[in-house]
């Protein structure tokens, strides 16, 4: 079967994670053999479409952590275990598995596919982790991650702020090569502008509106480049090239809005 056929799976298990945010385990044996970074077109039935990353794997099991914002995620949460939802792909690239010591930088729900690379490579190579999140009690998978310094816009806990100010600290205090960040792309944007200025590399999740997922919308345009099948991990040099990114992002209708 193509990774393009809309695979119907029943959720095996919700869970709580925090008052926004699910965890959803379904049983995929395609994208549970993806690479950490790449997402998946999950479909809700009755609602809609919507990308998402691989949180975690469980043999042939994924985790979704799914954050409440508009309809289809609202939705997404009133689903409960047996009920169906439609999966297609593993698709665009992941991360590069990380070899020298490496830093993970997430904020809110972009710790999701960080927490898969976590998960996946721990063992094999020195990885620390920086997480924020709008309040304590919306940090993720704290007991897992185990981060050096996490942070909270409200102050409710660690660092007051965004995750630049800690994620400055560790590269000052600890030996990093590269740094792999997924959130807000403002934050993404802070963390870029942090990597150039202290001359470590980057690998960076980017988050656009993606309808198709496949190449075909244009929904997902950053300068011409689709971040569906180009990516959505992209390193420095390709950021580099990016006069949109943290500046003007699409709307769902299309029309450029600024960041
Ligand atoms: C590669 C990738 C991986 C993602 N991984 C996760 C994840 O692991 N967990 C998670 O909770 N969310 C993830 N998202 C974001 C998730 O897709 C959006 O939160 C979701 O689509 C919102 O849908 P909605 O109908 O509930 O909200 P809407 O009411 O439609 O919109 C709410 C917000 O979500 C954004 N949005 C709406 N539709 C899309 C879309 N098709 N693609 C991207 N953004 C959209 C809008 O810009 C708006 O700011 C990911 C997005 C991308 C691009
Ligand atoms: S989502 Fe359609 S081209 Fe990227």
């Amino acid at each position: 079967m193509g990774k393009d056929k809309i695979r119907i799976r029943k959720i095996e298990s919700v869970k709580d994670e925090t008052p926004t945010i699910k965890t959803f385990k379904v049983f995929d044996p395609p994208s549970a053999k993806s690479d950490p970074g790449q997402f998946l077109m999950v479909w809700v039935p009755g609602s809609g479409e919507i990308p998402l990353a691989v949180s975690a794997v469980h043999d042939d099991y994924i985790d979704l952590a799914v954050k409440r914002r508009g309809s289809t995620t609202k939705y997404f949460h009133e689903l409960e275990e047996n009920d169906k939802l439609g999966i297609r792909g593993p698709y665009g690239n992941g991360f590069k598995k990380p070899t020298e010591p490496s830093l993970l930088v997430g904020g809110g729900y972009g710790i999701a596919p960080l927490r898969f690379l976590h998960q996946k490579y721990a063992e094999q190579a020195q990885i620390h982790v920086v997480a924020g999140a709008s309040t304590e009690q919306e940090l993720l998978f704290l007991a897992e991650l185990d981060p050096v310094a996490v942070s909270t816009e409200d102050g409710s806990r660690g660092i007051e702020g965004t995750v630049l100010a800690p994620m400055r600290e560790v590269l000052s205090e600890v030996e990093v090569k590269t740094v792999y960040t997924s959130g807000p792309e403002k934050m993404v944007r802070g963390v870029y502008d942090i990597c150039i200025n202290k001359e470590v590399k980057l690998e960076a999740s980017l988050e656009r509106i993606m309808k198709c997922g496949v190449g075909l919308c244009g929904s997902c345009l950053i300068d011409g480049f689709r971040v569906c099948q180009d990516g959505p991990v992209v390193g420095l040099d390709q950021l580099k090239e990016f006069e949109e990114f943290g500046v003007w992002e699409r709307s769902f209708s299309g029309r450029k809005e600024r960041i």
